[in-house]
């Protein structure tokens, strides 16, 4: 696959690409959702084999967990079965989406993944790490992400930016923001711990210049694989 793309006055070189599995993370109000549809988008434009899907959630078992685990109402459940049922819809979504498109060759965005479970359950909760670690690895089989990309962004500026978005609130929003500062700690915790892997974008500017540095980064990964 060649082709050179514009992106913010700069040329672009997608010289060629092999499937991956790229996945974005971060707190909440980081724009996370939009951004990663504009770079399937983008990725697609390019010819790009791309399947774009989401955690949790992505299949219709998934699906039916989210609103599970997302119920404002369900202010009873326990932190284990949090953990459980993320698990069950990340289990459900590897084999029969991200698998079967990865060896189809395509590219694969997803928007959160098991990151976020260590993040929010683990640094956010307190569940321990080395068990979380454990049961997302059964949940998987043990498929890791090539690229993990952070949207990176101010914990109170990110909740009022979700708050005056107009989205669905989730079970995980009415918790305190200290939770928050927490799982966003972590989550830069994770990004050191394997530099090869994770990539750390400011947020909290304009959509177009983080959108703008997504799509380097990513056709910068391109360029540094072989072909399949
Ligand atoms: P979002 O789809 O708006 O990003 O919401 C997903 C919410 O679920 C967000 O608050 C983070 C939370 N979450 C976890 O706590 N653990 C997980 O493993 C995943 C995938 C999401």
């Amino acid at each position: 696959m060649h082709d050179v793309c514009l992106v913010g006055g700069h040329a672009l070189h997608i010289t060629h690409y092999a499937p991956m599995f790229i996945t974005l993370e971060g707190p909440e109000g980081g724009g996370k959702s939009s951004q990663i549809r504009l770079l399937y988008d983008f990725l697609q434009a390019q010819g790009i084999a791309v399947r774009l899907t989401r955690e949790p959630g992505g299949t219709s078992i998934g699906d039916e967990i989210r609103a599970c685990v997302h119920n404002v109402q369900n202010t009873a459940m326990c932190p284990e079965a949090e953990l459980l049922l993320y698990s069950a819809s990340r289990a459900q979504l590897v084999w029969e989406v991200i698998r079967p498109s990865l060896a189809a060759g395509s590219v694969v965005l997803c928007d959160r993944y098991y990151d976020s479970t260590l993040a929010y359950q683990g640094y956010g909760r307190g569940l321990d790490l080395t068990a979380l670690r454990q049961i997302t690895h059964f949940a998987t089989g043990g498929l890791k992400p090539d690229l993990t990309i952070l949207l990176d962004i101010d914990v109170t500026v990110g909740l009022a930016r979700r708050t005056n978005g107009g989205v669905e609130m989730n079970r995980l929003d009415l918790e305190t923001v200290a939770f928050h500062q927490r799982v966003r700690q972590g989550y830069h915790q994770l990004a050191v711990q394997e530099p090869a892997r994770w990539v750390i974008i400011d947020a909290g500017r304009p959509s177009e210049v983080v959108q703008a540095d997504l799509r380097a980064i990513v056709v910068a990964r391109f360029s540094s694989v072989p072909d399949a």
